[in-house]
């Protein structure tokens, strides 16, 4: 008889978002004149730009001719992509990358999943609490994180590093050595940054006590401050001990046309392996690359048209974040979050817990957000609004909530 992967069972309950679309959708089947405005998943609402649109358009009709139609893709990716990438990404920010240290997939959620494939069981990780769920849920399938404790909502094997009010919403190093470190800033969900100087400590220590630093930058265009650091590699001696993980969702509205991409240093090493070799070996053997017109439209992200016109809609959700804080504040809110990236962090009124105040903006405002618990023990008490919405839902959701 065939054995499933037992550590599947560990899992609690459903994918955090699968959760609250389900709950949604039996509210609005319940309520079907009631107009529901979703604060909830960070899923972008601006079209494509016109700058892609025109790319996927052309590439398109490639696709339809024999000379310059297109199979496979090459298991890295297009070199017209990656070197783009290099040259805006990286050399504008003075790292030197060579091209096969960029890995083109189809989004930061599956690499941030997938790249514990090259990793062995026998790894303790780092999370920040609250966290982006996949880490977790991905490190429990590859039964990583120990067992389930009710009483504290959190996994026995797992070193959590609490992100809260008290810490300015950040992490502090751990008292535990860890193996794998998972760091997201700017922040999902708290939308909290930290310094090129703190960026450094963590390096730094990584380095100290060999630990891998999976570094998610997937709202790195969203950073408005100075003295923040948009890829990891700008701190010395990352390329010894950081991944960093990409996306094309938040920054060009790629959700639904997918499109990311890992960096991986030559450099990092772990007992004279290559990590780079390594994830080499597996994105070749399981991965058969993201499509030709998606890496087309990805490239034309990078054209000055491109640039001009996503940098307006990153404007566009910016705006979006700065009415939810002002409306927020003004009915009495504390709030966080919502100036380098596009999540407003706000602590639940009246000592409500996550879920409460969740059901409460549901059937008294009809509004969707996400629950901080949702994310991890330490965000319970606090609950996360996208900038995600358009203008004029953003705008009518923030009065809801000032009338509640
Ligand atoms: C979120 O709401 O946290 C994001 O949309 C999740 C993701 O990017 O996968």
């Amino acid at each position: 008889m065939y054995k499933i992967n037992e550590n599947y069972l560990k899992l609690q309950g459903s994918y955090l978002f699968s959760n609250i679309a389900k709950k949604v959708a039996a509210y609005k089947e319940a309520n079907p004149e009631r107009e529901v405005i979703s604060l909830g998943i960070g899923d972008v609402t601006q079209p494509l730009c016109p700058a892609v649109i025109e790319a996927l358009h052309k590439a398109v009709d490639e696709m339809a001719v024999a000379e310059t139609f297109r199979g496979y893709a090459p298991d890295l990716g297009y070199e017209f992509l990656r070197s783009a990438i290099r040259k805006n990404d990286y050399q504008a920010r003075g790292v030197e990358l060579d091209l096969d240290e960029i890995f083109i997939s189809d989004g930061a959620k599956s690499d941030s999943g997938n790249i514990g494939d090259i990793f062995g069981e026998n790894n303790r990780i780092a999370v920040c609490d609250p966290v982006y769920p996949v880490y977790v849920d991905t490190n429990v399938m590859a039964g990583r994180t120990g067992e389930f404790l009710k009483e504290s909502e959190s996994w026995s094997n797992v070193i959590y590093m609490p992100c809260t009010k008290e810490t300015n919403f950040a992490p502090e190093l751990p008292k535990e050595t860890p193996d794998i470190i998972y760091l997201c800033f700017p922040n999902n969900p708290t939308g909290s940054t930290i310094t090129k100087a703190q960026l450094q400590e963590w390096v730094d220590y990584a380095n100290k006590v060999g630990a891998v630093i999976i570094y998610d930058a997937a709202y790195e265009a969203y950073i408005s401050e100075d003295d923040v650091p948009h890829t990891i590699y700008e701190c010395d001696g990352a390329k010894t001990c950081a991944i960093e993980l990409r996306s094309f969702s938040k920054n060009a509205g790629f959700t639904g046309t997918r499109l990311g991409f890992t960096v991986i240093p030559k450099e990092l090493e772990a007992n004279g392996t290559k990590l780079n070799a390594l994830w080499a070996r597996r994105q070749g053997t399981k991965f058969n690359g993201a499509p030709y017109i998606i890496q087309r439209a990805g490239e034309a992200v990078y054209s000055e048209a491109g640039k001009a016109q996503t940098k307006e809609q990153v404007a566009y959700y910016m705006n979006n974040a700065k009415t939810i804080i002002e409306g927020l504040k003004a009915a009495g809110y504390s709030v966080s979050g919502g100036v380098n990236a596009p999540y407003v962090w706000l602590q639940t009124p009246n000592g409500m817990t996550s879920w409460e105040f969740f059901d409460h903006l549901l059937t008294n405002a009809n509004i969707v957000g996400t629950p901080g618990s949702g994310f991890g023990p330490s965000g319970e008490g606090y609950f996360r609004l996208t900038a995600f919405g358009t203008y004029e839902n953003t705008l009518k959701a923030i009065e809801r909530i000032k009338n509640l």
